[in-house]
């Protein structure tokens, strides 16, 4: 006799079929006609085949008004559930717009919070799979109150376990605080808009004539706001990219980020780097060159590429070790710290402490941003996030001087001042109050101005100071910089430091949470 009668049987199987089909096929025909996926064709790209465990598919509205109490959708809006990535465990929601539009319910609401409690009390990721016209409007403060519930967990879980918002559709109101709060946004380009009020309510506010994309697409959070971190071109562009993320990061804080065996030697020098850096402090040239020398092969995941590009941050792998990487840019700007670089870079140098990524750091930088733009823009307090983050942070840092390291932005770019482990310079590094010239214009003011021919004491000055100053050896002199090392020897020493550095503990005074300067 069999143990679950043919009734019952059925009976799951149609409530399963049921739950499957969304808003049904005219929704789900208008969504692919966008160029979009449907919430579950989206988790079979982002998951492992076959990984996923639903949970809640049954689950419906509560509410009686407006209709609602005819059109009930198993679901409610949004899939949640685990699986895997590369067989590691995540958690995930994947809202369906082609339910009420993706609207957030009060028990729509739930469902994720059921989720984000489950990923927390484990320690185990979450990702959420944006497409949502916000707060259900037919519940008034239910699903305010659901927003305000989701958002409360998010940051519960800030620097506990890492938390992907992936937005994939228009993702407005109350829906952009929680993505906001969350360690990593991507966003497809042309599909996906985040904003607090989207264009009509802006043109009644301000007149402002705006789009949707200009207002809040991709292309507008990935350059001017810096909002979104990562963006492509298609769903499954970005759920491809939303892997490859979740590969540099560790289940959890209290876990190391997962190694992979290194695809080239460690212990051999890098010719190539001979050749990138040119000696003359006035020419430019691309840090990623480096970077890409420096990593393992395709190892290098830039981050916020196009916002604040005179910093370069990305993830990437050393001999296989997953690491976090900050540079100075100077093909923009100079590679100067200016406020939206120091943002950039003290929020990710801050994540990758939070979940145990090593920090490299390459340094080639003329200083800080002058102008009344940048003052009163609160240059002070923005660099000052960056020289915070780098200080609070225990996990092992390590800084290559590649040329410039001049004035306040030589202790703030992870000096051996603010706790740097080790600090490598190339023979080509300056570090200095500020570069020769400036340096000699200032302090030797009046013999200049008093010498016959004023130019060639002016030369003789600047000579003097780079003599002294514009070299590493100064610095070497003090132990501020451990080792003056060929740029080809730099993979395989940053190799060595960093696997020497595997079992750093440090810890920092007790305290209730420190006040950086938001
Ligand atoms: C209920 C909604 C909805 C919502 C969309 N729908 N948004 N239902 N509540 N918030 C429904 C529509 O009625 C429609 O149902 C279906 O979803 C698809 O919507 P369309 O408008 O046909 O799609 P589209 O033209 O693509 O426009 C998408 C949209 C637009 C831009 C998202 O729907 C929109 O502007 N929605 C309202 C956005 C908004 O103002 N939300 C509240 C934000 S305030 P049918 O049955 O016709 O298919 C907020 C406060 C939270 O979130 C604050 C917490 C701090």
């Amino acid at each position: 006799m069999s143990g679950i009668e043919e009734r019952a049987r059925d009976k799951l199987l149609r409530k399963r079929q049921e739950a499957l089909q969304g808003g049904g096929p005219d929704r789900i025909a208008a969504q692919h006609q966008r160029g979009k996926l449907t919430a579950r064709e989206r988790l079979e790209v982002l998951l492992d085949p076959g990984s996923f465990a639903e949970i809640g598919a049954f689950v419906t509205h509560r509410t009686r008004e407006f209709g609602l109490e005819k059109q009930r959708i198993p679901g409610d809006g949004v899939i949640t559930g685990r699986g895997t990535i590369d067989g590691r465990p995540v958690f995930v929601f994947s809202q369906d717009f082609t339910v009420f539009g993706g609207s957030l319910s009060e028990m729509h609401a739930q469902k994720i919070v059921r989720l984000q409690e489950l990923a927390l009390e484990n320690g185990i990721p979450l990702i959420g799979l944006n497409d949502s016209g916000g707060a259900r409007i037919q519940e008034g403060v239910l699903s305010l109150a659901g927003y305000a519930d989701i958002f409360y967990r998010n940051v519960l879980a800030s620097g506990i376990i890492p938390q992907i918002s992936v937005i994939l559709g228009p993702c407005a109101g109350g829906a952009v605080y929680s993505p906001a709060i969350t360690d990593f946004i991507l966003m497809v380009e042309d599909t996906s808009y985040m904003f607090v009020t989207g264009p009509n309510v802006v043109k009644t506010v301000t007149h402002e004539e705006v789009s949707f994309e200009d207002l809040g697409g991709a292309r507008v959070h990935a350059q001017k706001s810096g909002v979104a971190h990562l963006t492509a071109p298609t769903d499954v562009d970005t759920l491809l990219l939303t892997r490859r993320l979740f590969s540099y990061l560790p289940l959890n804080w209290q876990e190391k980020p997962p190694r992979r065996p290194s695809p080239t030697p460690t212990d051999t020098d890098v010719p190539q780097l001979k050749h990138i850096v040119p000696e003359n402090p006035a020419q430019h040239y691309d840090v990623k060159q480096v970077i890409e020398a420096l990593v393992d092969p395709l190892s290098f995941l830039e981050i916020q590429p196009d916002f604040a590009p005179n910093i370069v941050i990305g993830f990437a792998r050393l001999g296989g070790y997953p690491i976090g990487i900050v540079a100075n840019q100077p093909l923009v700007l100079a590679g100067v710290l200016d406020i939206a670089a120091s943002q950039k870079a003290a929020r990710f140098v801050r994540f990758c402490d939070a979940f145990n990524i090593p920090l490299v750091v390459l340094e080639d930088v003329p200083g800080f941003l002058p102008g009344t733009n940048q003052e009163w823009g609160g240059i002070i307090k923005e660099g000052a996030k960056l020289l915070y983050a780098f200080s609070e942070a225990t996990v092992p840092r390590l800084t290559v001087i590649l040329r410039k390291a001049y004035g306040g932005a030589y202790d703030v770019m992870n000096s051996r001042h603010i706790g740097a482990d080790y600090v490598l310079a190339w023979p080509t590094a300056e570090i200095a109050v500020m570069g020769p010239q400036g340096a000699a214009e200032i302090i030797f003011k009046r013999e200049i101005a008093a010498a016959p021919d004023p130019a060639k004491a002016l030369a003789e000055k600047t000579e003097e100071y780079r003599r002294i100053f514009a070299n590493p050896y100064r610095a070497a002199d003090r132990g501020f910089v451990d080792a003056v090392i060929f740029p080809e020897e730099t993979r395989r020493m940053l190799y060595a430091a960093l696997d020497s550095l595997q079992k750093k503990h440090k810890t920092r005074p007790p305290r209730k949470h420190g006040n950086i300067p938001l």
